[in-house]
């Protein structure tokens, strides 16, 4: 039979048979490449040889049986609250991250906890049994229900786990596994896409919690198509810097809890420990009077995070001036600048501004303004804040500044820390607030900087 020629967009799975310079589907250019479909080989090949559990035939939702939702739990705190309170049976979960991060460290210390009342199974494509052995000794993991597999081939990995029948399934990476039916190389797009079709249909039949391991390429998103993303049930980053020992953990989507949960972790010798208290460990260290750094306080899902905001502004040597963010948003930091200048009066146009979060967090939310806008002008002025401030707020583009949610319990994670002076916007904080903390409300960015600088 004749094969058949198809083209796949490598970011977002688009498939069709002619060409493009530009997917039509979401317009990136030069993704399109070209993979041979051998005739009559699909996933159901491998899957007809397994067993299945639920035949498709439409139900009344009232009858569907719902057991009580059991999840296995890691014993890991900070990943069962990522995860929304441990994983799912059944479900399918991604662990992306860049190389290096400590995917696979914190997946075997995962197997730890879990293998005392489930059958783990870890599949690893990139170690050999030797190595995994000698990591999971450094990290003190000795479990008898721990099986491990060092394998690449998709139907060797089905036909081991139908035999040990586990209840947790992990793939160490999704990268480096492949079909050997397709002719396309690991790692490319047909070969990802396929294997998750493969284990997506293989977790919902058998019921087993399958984890998979997705490397991220520089510019942040999935090697491979966006497609896998929308296969998954759960889809958990593991960010930091690599140099610094913080690691962040967060859901960018959970079918099962909310997204707004991060886990934090420290990389040690004896492999990932969860931060009880971030705050804490983000603010160890930090300088009291020098210019050019402010406290913020943000909240990551249900919990108030305190961090560093530093800013250094310096004169332009020559030309453009040169403008870095790191842990913030490249733009907002860029139109907080243009705030500053036209209503503050800062002349900032001439000056290199670099805007840094310490320990490596990255911070989204919009209270984060304030803080850079205090951080920025501080180290503009040459003059520290004061001793014990901290702050938080979203600032307008007319430099007002606007309320944002959850002040009080912010205000408390700062007074615990000993911050006994918090500059924030003008919104109702209720009684609950601590006596001994002096609240500085303030209406503009101008005002703001009248208040402490
Ligand atoms: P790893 O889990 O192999 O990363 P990934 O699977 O995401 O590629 O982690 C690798 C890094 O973690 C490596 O640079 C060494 C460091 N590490 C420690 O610092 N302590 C430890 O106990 C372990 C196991 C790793
Ligand atoms: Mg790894």
């Amino acid at each position: 039979m004749k094969q058949k020629t198809h083209f796949l967009c490598s970011d977002c799975g688009y498939e069709s048979p002619k060409w493009f310079g530009k997917c039509p589907s979401c317009g990136a250019w030069n993704t399109m490449s070209e993979f041979k479909i051998k005739p009559e080989v699909a996933t159901r090949s491998v899957l007809q040889n397994t067993k299945s559990l639920n035949n498709s035939k439409p139900v009344r939702m009232n009858e569907i049986e719902t057991e009580n939702e059991t999840r296995f739990e890691s014993g890991i705190g900070e990943l069962d609250r990522v995860l929304g309170g441990g994983a799912v049976h059944g479900s399918f979960v991604l662990v992306g991250g860049e190389p290096g991060i400590g995917k696979s460290t914190l997946l075997l210390q995962m197997c730890q906890e879990m293998c005392k009342n489930a059958r783990v199974l870890y599949v690893s494509g990139e170690e050999s049994l030797r190595q995994i052995r000698l990591r999971a000794s450094r990290l003190g993991i000795s479990s008898p229900e721990l099986y491990v597999l060092a394998e690449t081939d998709m139907e060797n990995i089905i036909s081991e786990t139908d035999i040990l029948q586990p209840d947790i399934l992990i793939i160490d990476s999704i990268q480096t596994v492949y079909r050997s039916e397709l002719q396309s190389a690991p790692g490319g797009t047909t070969q990802i896409k396929e294997c998750a079709m493969l284990l997506m249909q293989y977790a919902k039949r058998h019921s087993v919690t399958i984890f998979i391991v997705g490397h991220v390429n520089k510019e942040g998103t999935l090697a491979g198509p966006k497609i896998l993303e929308h296969m998954v049930d759960c889809v958990l980053y593991f960010e930091g810097e690599q140099t610094g020992p913080f690691r962040c953990l967060r859901a960018a989507k959970n079918r099962f809890g909310s997204t707004n949960e991060i886990g934090v972790f420290e990389m040690s010798d004896h492999g990932l420990l969860e931060v009880q208290n971030p705050s804490a460990a983000m603010l160890s260290g930090h300088p009291t009077g020098s210019p050019g750094n402010c406290i913020a306080c943000v909240i990551e899902g249900t919990r108030p995070l305190l961090a560093e905001v530093q800013a250094l502004v310096a004169k332009t040597a020559f030309g453009v001036p040169r403008r870095t963010a790191a842990g913030v948003d490249y733009n907002r930091m860029v139109l907080l600048l243009a705030i500053l200048e036209k209503r503050a009066g800062m002349f900032l146009s001439n000056s290199d501004a670099y805007v840094n979060v310490v320990g490596g967090m990255r911070l989204d939310e919009p209270a984060v303004d304030l803080p850079m806008v205090l951080a920025i002008a501080s180290s503009f002025r040459d003059k520290p804040l004061p001793e014990g401030v901290m702050s938080f707020g979203e600032v307008g583009l007319t430099g007002e500044l606007r309320a944002v949610s959850c002040a009080a319990q912010r205000i408390w994670e700062g007074y615990r820390l000993g911050f006994h002076t918090c500059i924030m916007p003008e919104q109702d904080l209720g009684d609950n607030i601590p006596k001994d903390m002096n609240i500085v409300k303030v209406k503009s960015v101008a005002e703001a900087l009248k208040m402490v600088l």
